[in-house]
Protein backbone atom coordinates (compact mmCIF):
# COMPACT_ATOMS: atom_id res chain seq x y z
CA UNK A 1 0.00 0.00 0.00
CA UNK A 2 1.51 3.44 -0.92
CA UNK A 3 2.33 5.42 2.62
CA UNK A 4 1.38 8.42 1.62
CA UNK A 5 -2.73 6.58 1.25
CA UNK A 6 -1.99 4.54 4.14
CA UNK A 7 -1.34 7.14 6.39
CA UNK A 8 -4.68 8.98 5.40
CA UNK A 9 -6.63 5.89 5.96
CA UNK A 10 -5.58 5.45 9.53
CA UNK A 11 -6.18 8.98 9.58
CA UNK A 12 -10.03 8.08 8.73
CA UNK A 13 -9.75 5.30 11.15
CA UNK A 14 -9.83 8.27 13.56
CA UNK A 15 -12.52 10.51 12.29
CA UNK A 16 -15.00 7.60 12.06
CA UNK A 17 -14.41 6.76 15.65
CA UNK A 18 -14.61 10.39 16.73
CA UNK A 19 -17.97 10.54 15.11
CA UNK A 20 -18.88 7.39 16.96
CA UNK A 21 -17.81 8.50 20.35
CA UNK A 22 -19.57 11.81 19.66
CA UNK A 23 -22.92 10.15 18.20
CA UNK A 24 -22.79 8.21 21.46
CA UNK A 25 -22.54 11.26 23.55
CA UNK A 26 -25.55 12.53 21.82
CA UNK A 27 -27.73 9.41 21.94
CA UNK A 28 -27.06 9.45 25.93
CA UNK A 29 -27.40 13.02 26.09
CA UNK A 30 -30.89 12.58 24.62
CA UNK A 31 -31.95 9.66 26.49
CA UNK A 32 -31.21 11.03 29.57
CA UNK A 33 -33.84 13.61 28.93
CA UNK A 34 -36.62 11.75 27.65
CA UNK A 35 -35.96 11.90 23.28
CA UNK A 36 -35.80 8.17 22.93
CA UNK A 37 -36.17 8.74 19.25
CA UNK A 38 -33.65 11.05 19.07
CA UNK A 39 -31.62 8.52 21.31
CA UNK A 40 -32.25 5.87 19.25
CA UNK A 41 -31.39 8.00 16.17
CA UNK A 42 -27.60 8.35 17.46
CA UNK A 43 -27.17 5.13 19.19
CA UNK A 44 -28.11 3.74 15.27
CA UNK A 45 -25.59 6.46 14.20
CA UNK A 46 -22.98 5.76 16.64
CA UNK A 47 -23.13 2.52 15.25
CA UNK A 48 -22.84 3.08 11.55
CA UNK A 49 -19.58 5.20 12.24
CA UNK A 50 -18.11 1.91 13.82
CA UNK A 51 -18.83 0.07 11.05
CA UNK A 52 -16.99 2.28 8.62
CA UNK A 53 -14.46 2.68 11.16
CA UNK A 54 -13.78 -1.51 10.82
CA UNK A 55 -14.59 -1.43 7.45
CA UNK A 56 -11.42 0.83 6.94
CA UNK A 57 -9.05 -1.46 9.70
CA UNK A 58 -9.73 -4.67 7.22
CA UNK A 59 -9.22 -2.92 4.26
CA UNK A 60 -5.44 -1.34 5.31
CA UNK A 61 -4.49 -5.20 7.12
CA UNK A 62 -6.11 -6.66 4.12
CA UNK A 63 -3.97 -4.87 1.61
CA UNK A 64 -0.46 -5.36 3.83
CA UNK A 65 -0.75 -2.20 5.30
CA UNK A 66 -0.86 -1.43 9.36
CA UNK A 67 -4.27 -0.38 10.71
CA UNK A 68 -3.52 2.16 13.96
CA UNK A 69 -6.33 1.65 16.62
CA UNK A 70 -6.47 5.42 17.96
CA UNK A 71 -7.07 6.89 21.06
CA UNK A 72 -10.02 10.01 20.81
CA UNK A 73 -10.45 12.74 22.78
CA UNK A 74 -13.38 12.66 25.11
CA UNK A 75 -16.54 14.09 22.90
CA UNK A 76 -18.79 17.00 23.95
CA UNK A 77 -21.83 15.55 26.41
CA UNK A 78 -22.91 18.98 27.11
CA UNK A 79 -25.83 20.26 24.48
CA UNK A 80 -28.24 23.35 24.64
CA UNK A 81 -30.66 21.68 22.56
CA UNK A 82 -31.93 19.36 20.09
CA UNK A 83 -31.46 22.10 17.43
CA UNK A 84 -27.37 21.85 18.38
CA UNK A 85 -27.39 18.25 18.39
CA UNK A 86 -28.36 18.43 14.42
CA UNK A 87 -25.54 21.05 14.14
CA UNK A 88 -22.70 19.14 15.71
CA UNK A 89 -24.39 16.29 13.69
CA UNK A 90 -23.97 18.21 10.24
CA UNK A 91 -20.80 19.95 10.75
CA UNK A 92 -19.45 16.59 12.07
CA UNK A 93 -20.96 15.03 8.67
CA UNK A 94 -19.15 17.53 6.16
CA UNK A 95 -15.84 17.34 7.94
CA UNK A 96 -15.67 13.58 7.37
CA UNK A 97 -16.71 14.33 3.98
CA UNK A 98 -14.06 16.53 3.14
CA UNK A 99 -11.73 14.20 4.11
CA UNK A 100 -13.08 11.74 2.09
CA UNK A 101 -12.97 13.95 -0.38
CA UNK A 102 -9.05 14.60 -0.14
CA UNK A 103 -8.09 10.87 0.12
CA UNK A 104 -10.15 10.36 -3.17
CA UNK A 105 -8.13 13.54 -4.30
CA UNK A 106 -4.71 11.70 -3.31
CA UNK A 107 -5.49 8.47 -4.81
CA UNK A 108 -5.60 9.98 -8.26
CA UNK A 109 -2.57 12.01 -8.05
CA UNK A 110 -0.36 8.60 -6.74
CA UNK A 111 -2.77 6.88 -9.64
CA UNK A 112 -4.43 3.88 -6.82
CA UNK A 113 -7.16 3.42 -8.35
CA UNK A 114 -7.43 0.40 -6.11
CA UNK A 115 -8.47 2.56 -2.91
CA UNK A 116 -10.22 5.01 -4.78
CA UNK A 117 -12.57 2.57 -6.01
CA UNK A 118 -13.28 1.26 -2.02
CA UNK A 119 -13.59 5.12 -1.21
CA UNK A 120 -16.55 5.25 -3.26
CA UNK A 121 -18.79 3.34 -1.12
CA UNK A 122 -18.04 6.16 1.50
CA UNK A 123 -18.67 8.88 -1.24
CA UNK A 124 -22.39 7.42 -1.60
CA UNK A 125 -22.50 6.91 2.74
CA UNK A 126 -21.45 10.57 3.55
CA UNK A 127 -23.91 12.12 0.45
CA UNK A 128 -26.92 9.78 2.30
CA UNK A 129 -25.56 11.00 5.77
CA UNK A 130 -25.31 14.60 4.95
CA UNK A 131 -29.15 14.97 3.37
CA UNK A 132 -30.42 12.86 6.44
CA UNK A 133 -28.44 15.86 8.65
CA UNK A 134 -29.87 18.54 6.83
CA UNK A 135 -33.52 17.49 6.44
CA UNK A 136 -33.84 16.83 10.21
CA UNK A 137 -32.08 20.15 11.08
CA UNK A 138 -34.62 21.73 8.51
CA UNK A 139 -37.62 20.88 10.31
CA UNK A 140 -35.92 21.29 13.90
CA UNK A 141 -35.35 25.11 12.48
CA UNK A 142 -39.48 25.30 11.43
CA UNK A 143 -40.25 23.82 14.67
CA UNK A 144 -38.10 26.30 16.59
CA UNK A 145 -38.70 26.59 20.88
CA UNK A 146 -42.69 24.74 19.95
CA UNK A 147 -42.13 21.75 22.53
CA UNK A 148 -44.89 19.56 20.89
CA UNK A 149 -43.27 20.14 18.11
CA UNK A 150 -40.29 18.98 19.50
CA UNK A 151 -42.26 16.14 21.00
CA UNK A 152 -43.67 15.13 17.55
CA UNK A 153 -39.75 15.12 16.04
CA UNK A 154 -38.94 12.69 18.88
CA UNK A 155 -41.86 10.30 17.96
CA UNK A 156 -41.32 10.64 14.25
CA UNK A 157 -37.27 10.26 13.59
CA UNK A 158 -36.81 6.83 13.28
CA UNK A 159 -40.12 6.55 11.32
CA UNK A 160 -37.22 9.14 8.94
CA UNK A 161 -34.26 6.83 9.48
CA UNK A 162 -35.79 3.79 8.38
CA UNK A 163 -37.08 4.92 5.01
CA UNK A 164 -34.67 7.11 3.81
CA UNK A 165 -31.53 5.00 4.88
CA UNK A 166 -30.23 2.64 2.56
CA UNK A 167 -29.07 0.84 5.40
FE1 LIG B 1 -18.61 7.67 8.52
FE2 LIG B 1 -20.66 9.67 8.52
O1 LIG B 1 -18.91 9.40 8.59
Amino acid sequence: MIPQIEKLLNEQITYEATASAQYLSMASWADIRGYNGVADFFYTQAEEERVHMTKLVKFINERSGTAVIPAIDKPRDDFNSLMELFEIFLESEEFVTAKINNIIYECLQHKDYNVHNFMQWYVAEQLEEEATARTLLDKLKIIGDDKSGHYLFDRDINTFQATNQPK
